[in-house]
C-alpha cells in the first residue's frame, strides 16, 4: 500500500519535472513569467513611462515620447521578431558590424532608447538577470498606449534577447511611407497579418509626428509643428498626444503619410476605416488584439537567445 502510494509519489513527480522541463525547452510565453522572480516590475515600467512622458519638451505636452516607444517596438518586431535587436549599438568586439538603428527607416528618427535603458537599470537594481529587455520594450509599449488614453491588452512575458541584429532586413522589411496599398499589405503578410490586421495597426498613427521629408506632398502645409529636430508634422492633427480614433477620421482625405491615405482605397477596408471613426470601442479591441499578436511575432525563448545585462550589447 505505502509502497505503491509512494511509487504513485513518484510518478507524479516526474510527470510533473517533466512537464516543467518541456515548458522551459519549448519556452512558452506566459502571463505571469516574472510573478516570483521580479514582481515589481510591472510598478517599475510603469513608474519610468510616466515620468518620460513629462520629460519632452512641448509640443504634445511632453507626450510624444508614448508614441515613440510604440513606434520603436513595431520596428524591433518586425525586423527578426520582438527580440530587443533594434537596441544593439554597433559592437565590433561583439560581431555587432551594422546596427537596425542605423537603417533607412530608423536612422534620425527612432527615439526612446534612453527610457528602454532608464528602465532596465531600475529592473536591474530590484531583480538582476531576470527580465530581457524585449519583455522590458513589450510592457513599456503597452503602459505608454494606456498612458496616452489607449486601451492594454493582455501581454505574454518571456521573451529573450537576440545576439544578433539585421540591418538590410530593417531596410527591406520595415514598410515604408511612399507605399502603395498592395505593398503594405505584402509587408503586413510577410509578418503574418492581414489587411484587417494593417489597417488596426496603422492606427498606431493617432499619436506621434513624422519629419516633413515622409508627408505627403498633399499634406505638407501641415509640417508646422517646431521640435528640436526642426519642423515636423502630426500624424492626426487633432489630438495628436491622446490615443483615440481621431485618425480614421476622413482618412483617405487626412492622411499624413501616402501610406495613411491609401487605406481607404480599397472598399471593404474603407468601410474598415469608417468603422473605427464611428466606434472607439471597434478601434480599441481590434488594436488591442493586432497588439498582442504582434508581441508574439518572431519572439526567442528558452534556450534562445539571453537576457542582456545591458540592453545595447550582448552579453
Ligand atoms: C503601415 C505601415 C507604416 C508605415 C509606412 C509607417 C511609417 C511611419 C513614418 C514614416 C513615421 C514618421 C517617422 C519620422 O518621420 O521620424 C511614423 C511614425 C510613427 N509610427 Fe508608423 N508606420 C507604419 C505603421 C506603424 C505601426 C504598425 C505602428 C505601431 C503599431 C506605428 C507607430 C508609429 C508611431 C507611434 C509614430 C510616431 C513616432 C514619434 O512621434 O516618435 N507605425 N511611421
Ligand atoms: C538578414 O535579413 C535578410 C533579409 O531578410 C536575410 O536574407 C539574411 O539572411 C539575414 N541575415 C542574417 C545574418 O540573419
Amino acid at each position: 500500500m505505502a509502497s505503491s502510494t509512494t511509487a504513485a509519489g513518484r510518478h507524479f513527480c516526474f510527470l510533473l519535472a517533466l512537464l516543467l522541463l518541456s515548458a522551459a525547452a519549448h519556452g512558452q510565453l506566459s502571463q505571469t513569467f516574472y510573478a516570483a522572480s521580479c514582481p515589481t516590475l510591472d510598478q517599475i515600467v510603469r513608474d519610468e513611462v510616466s515620468r518620460a512622458l513629462f520629460r519632452d519638451p512641448p509640443p504634445l505636452g511632453g507626450r510624444r515620447m508614448g508614441a515613440s516607444i510604440l513606434r520603436l517596438f513595431f520596428h524591433d518586431c518586425f525586423v527578426q521578431g520582438c527580440d530587443a535587436s533594434v537596441l544593439l549599438d554597433v559592437d565590433v568586439t561583439k560581431g555587432i558590424l551594422l546596427s537596425e538603428k542605423d537603417a533607412g527607416p530608423n536612422a534620425n528618427s527612432l527615439r526612446g532608447f534612453e527610457v528602454v535603458d532608464a528602465i532596465k537599470s531600475q529592473v536591474e537594481a530590484a531583480c538582476p538577470g531576470v527580465v530581457s529587455c524585449s519583455d522590458i520594450l513589450a510592457l513599456a509599449t503597452r503602459e505608454a498606449v494606456v498612458a496616452l488614453n489607449g486601451t492594454p491588452w493582455p501581454l505574454l512575458l518571456g521573451r529573450r534577447d537576440s545576439r544578433t541584429a539585421n540591418q538590410s532586413q530593417a531596410n527591406s522589411d520595415l514598410p515604408s511611407p511612399g507605399s502603395n496599398l498592395d505593398t503594405l499589405i505584402a509587408a503586413f503578410a510577410r509578418k503574418g497579418f492581414t489587411a484587417t490586421e494593417l489597417v488596426a495597426l496603422s492606427g498606431a498613427h493617432t499619436v506621434g509626428l513624422a519629419h516633413c521629408v515622409n508627408v505627403d506632398q498633399s499634406q505638407m502645409q501641415r509640417c508646422r509643428v517646431p521640435t528640436a529636430d526642426g519642423l515636423m508634422a502630426a500624424l492626426d492633427d487633432q489630438t495628436p498626444e491622446r490615443f483615440d480614433n481621431a485618425y480614421y477620421d476622413k482618412l483617405g482625405k487626412r492622411g499624413l503619410l501616402r501610406s495613411d491615405r491609401v487605406l481607404t482605397s480599397r472598399p471593404d477596408l474603407d468601410a474598415q476605416v469608417r468603422s473605427y471613426s464611428a466606434s472607439e470601442a471597434a478601434f480599441f479591441a481590434d488594436f488591442a488584439r493586432a497588439m498582442k499578436k504582434m508581441s508574439e511575432v518572431g519572439v526567442l525563448t528558452g534556450a534562445n537567445g539571453e537576457v542582456r545585462a545591458n540592453c545595447r550589447r550582448i552579453n
